[in-house]
């Protein structure tokens, strides 16, 4: 939060140019992000032309606005990681549900650090490791990770390349959008890194899912996401790579989004 000095002062003029600017970009839609917007207004270390200029180059709200509320907390993002989605909240209400406890757990690809922080919060004796291959991202995960005295163990690792030991939960949100269908313009403002994997989306998946078991305690659990079409190839692989007890679940709109194993 921004000291009393340095916030923005607006006026109706201002916010009248904002609104203005936005409804010429986004038409009716996304009222909820122009609502949001104004709401955070004051908060904003920005002028209101560098406001409107993210407007019109289609900059994603929370983006404008630089943080995020996720699950239990609020996450700082910025181009560098992926904008935590409502459908990783519903994955890690499964967790809380189904894991009791746990002792240690990993973060495959935090970003923002959202689902490793949350999941600190939620068990507050584990030990809870977070990596992603992007510097950049982890930059901006260190920044989050204040919320909990549990802090969660950053480090940059591609995949499983720097992990040393086992655990008992495992957990990513990996890139499953596939490069030939990249036609979504909505995503244009989130790093490739974050998005795509190559085989149809597939790729790191494959691989999560192909080592996993070597990282694995006996009984542990692995959560992954997914897209809404990769329910059957995940659990092939998960079934193909010793793990019991599969299934998916669907997030709040009905899509088949996530799918957990025991090892
Ligand atoms: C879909 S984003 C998920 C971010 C965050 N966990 C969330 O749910 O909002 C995927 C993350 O995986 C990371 N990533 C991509 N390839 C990776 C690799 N080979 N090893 C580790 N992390 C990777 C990206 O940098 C990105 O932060």
């Amino acid at each position: 939060m921004l000291k009393n000095s340095q916030k923005l002062k607006i006026n109706k003029e201002h916010i009248n140019q904002i609104k203005q600017s936005w409804s010429s970009q986004y038409g009716d839609s996304y009222q909820e992000g122009l609502h949001f917007l104004i709401e955070h207004l004051p908060a904003i270390s920005k002028s209101v032309e560098e406001i409107v200029d993210e407007i019109i180059a289609n900059k994603p709200v929370q983006q404008i606005i630089g943080e995020w509320p996720f699950y239990d907390g609020t996450y700082v993002i910025n181009e560098d990681v992926l904008i935590p989605r409502p459908e990783t909240e519903v994955m890690i209400d499964h967790i809380v549900n189904n894991i009791k406890s746990c002792k240690n757990v990993l973060d495959l690809g935090t970003g923002s650090g959202c689902i490793a922080i949350e999941l600190s919060k939620i068990y507050p004796s584990a030990c809870v490791h977070a990596v992603d291959r992007s510097v950049q991202a982890l930059e901006v995960a260190k920044k989050n990770n204040h919320q909990t005295p549990n802090k969660v163990k950053l480090y940059q690792s591609d995949w499983f390349s720097n992990i040393e030991q086992k655990f008992d939960l495992i957990v990513s949100n990996p890139p499953y959008v596939a490069h030939e269908i990249a036609t979504d313009k909505s995503l244009t403002h989130e790093p490739n890194i974050a998005l795509y994997a190559k085989n149809k989306g597939m790729s790191d998946i494959e691989h999560i899912i192909g080592k996993a078991k070597f990282f694995l305690e006996q009984a542990g659990y692995l959560y992954i996401e997914h897209g809404q079409d990769q329910k059957n190839k995940v659990q092939k692989l998960m079934r193909k790579n010793g793990f019991r007890e599969i299934e998916t679940h669907k997030d709040f709109s009905g899509k088949e989004r996530f799918s957990f194993a025991m090892l």
